[in-house]
């Protein structure tokens, strides 16, 4: 009998222990050997809950008991998650984990810390909840240097968009739904303004390239500034406004990016609507694959770590490989990357021809008093310097 310890009992470490008995015989097959949950750390009270038995309230008690196997942490955010993390590991126990933000923070100094002991620090649902994204690159896709990574990372803005665009919803009322099916971040400024893609990238970055990448050196724009006007717009084109983000190898690196993108149907992601994310993975003799599924939610991200518990279950006296070391990447400048893109301004078409050259001019029915624009395809430093010639912009977005 495998015992493990589940630290956070909101939305994703309730749904750890619900896969675990759901599926508890099936797992226990899969893992070798029964796994059960003895304690649950939380420092709320859940009075009438079924597991009311095992829940504590300090952590000393699962560091130090001999028999917890593996601490699953499902709290979020930095600390104390981090140093729970680092206790657990050091007490010898296994770790696993959904939390993005420790991962992007503190990933190589945990997994060293867990490899030099032979223990596993393994974070499958940090990335894409349900959807094998983590295991894939570090162990199908070793083969190949990864050009390209490409995602939907967060699926409360991707639920969010595709209300807006289908529905003509408005934003605060598509946010306030989305929080209530539980897929957003406790504060959901870090899925709107992009910051919980950009740790997303950055692991999937560091995991590719094999160093550190700084989620603070990523260029990342949300989708707060994006209106019913800009959507209309895409819809117009045939085009859907996504959350985009991306990692690209250039000669001599890698340079990354999160921002709202308008995507063409046919575009891998421009089909992947609601909460699902998706991952274009671009490998040099692989070439294109792509990850779908459930990107959030209770039971597609438990359902992730609970993988994780069977395979440390199955590796209990193996430490599995990950090459990621705390030398940190210092990634390029993003603005060499080229697209073209969307502008929306109040200047007239004269004016808009001598700061860009040939565009191609967009319309959308009921829209009047400004005029809309596709460039040509331009890096983001002669973007930047063609978009300062021009007044009166009221947007701009990128266009793939
Ligand atoms: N808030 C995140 C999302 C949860 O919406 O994708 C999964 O990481």
């Amino acid at each position: 009998m495998i015992k493990i310890a589940v630290m956070g009992y909101g939305t994703i470490g309730s749904g750890v222990v619900e896969v675990l008995e759901k599926n508890r015989d099936i797992i226990a097959k899969r893992a070798g050997d029964e796994i059960t949950v003895k304690y649950i750390l939380d420092l709320r009270e859940f009075p009438g809950d079924p597991h009311e038995d095992i829940l504590v309230h300090d952590y000393e008690i699962i560091r130090s008991d001999p028999e917890i196997l593996a601490v699953v942490e499902c709290m979020g955010g930095v600390e104390p998650a981090h140093t729970f993390a680092r206790e657990a590991i050091l007490a010898g126990k296994h770790f696993a984990t959904s939390n993005k933000a420790l991962i992007a923070e503190y990933g190589p100094e945990l997994i060293a810390l867990a490899q030099e002991r032979n223990l596993n620090c393994l974070f499958e649902a940090s990335v894409g909840g349900g959807i094998p994204i983590i295991r894939p690159l570090n162990s199908c896709l070793t083969a190949d240097v990864i050009e390209e990574i490409s995602g939907i990372l967060n699926g409360t803005t991707n639920y969010m968009m595709t209300k807006m665009s289908e529905e003509g919803s408005e934003f605060d009322e598509v946010l306030k739904d989305a929080q209530q099916k539980g897929f957003a971040e406790a504060d959901p400024t870090a899925d709107i303004e992009g910051y919980d893609a950009c740790r997303k990238i950055a692991i999937l970055t560091s995991l590719i390239c094999g160093n550190q990448v700084d989620y603070e050196d990523i260029p990342t724009q949300g989708i707060s500034g994006i209106t019913a006007t800009d959507i209309r717009y895409a819809t117009a084109m045939g085009r859907k406004i996504k959350l985009i983000a991306s990692s690209y190898k250039t000669e001599n690196g890698y340079c990354a990016f999160v921002a709202p993108v308008m995507l063409a149907p046919g575009n891998a992601l421009h089909g992947v609507d609601g909460v699902f994310n998706a991952i274009f993975v671009k490998g040099n003799m692989l070439g294109d694959a792509m990850f779908y599924g459930s990107g959030a939610g209770k039971l597609p991200t438990a359902s992730a770590v609970v993988a994780d518990i069977v395979d440390i279950v199955r590796h209990k006296n193996v430490s599995i490989t990950m090459q990621w070391s705390a030398d940190k990447m210092v990634l390029e400048d993003a603005r060499q990357l080229s697209c073209r893109y969307f502008v929306r301004t109040t200047s007239a078409k004269d004016r808009i021809g001598e700061a860009f050259g040939p565009v191609q001019y967009v319309s959308a029915e009921g829209i009047t008093g400004e005029t809309a624009f596709v460039t040509e395809e331009m890096d983001g430093f002669a973007f930047e310097e063609r978009l300062a010639g021009l007044k009166g912009v009221r947007q701009w977005i990128r266009v793939n």
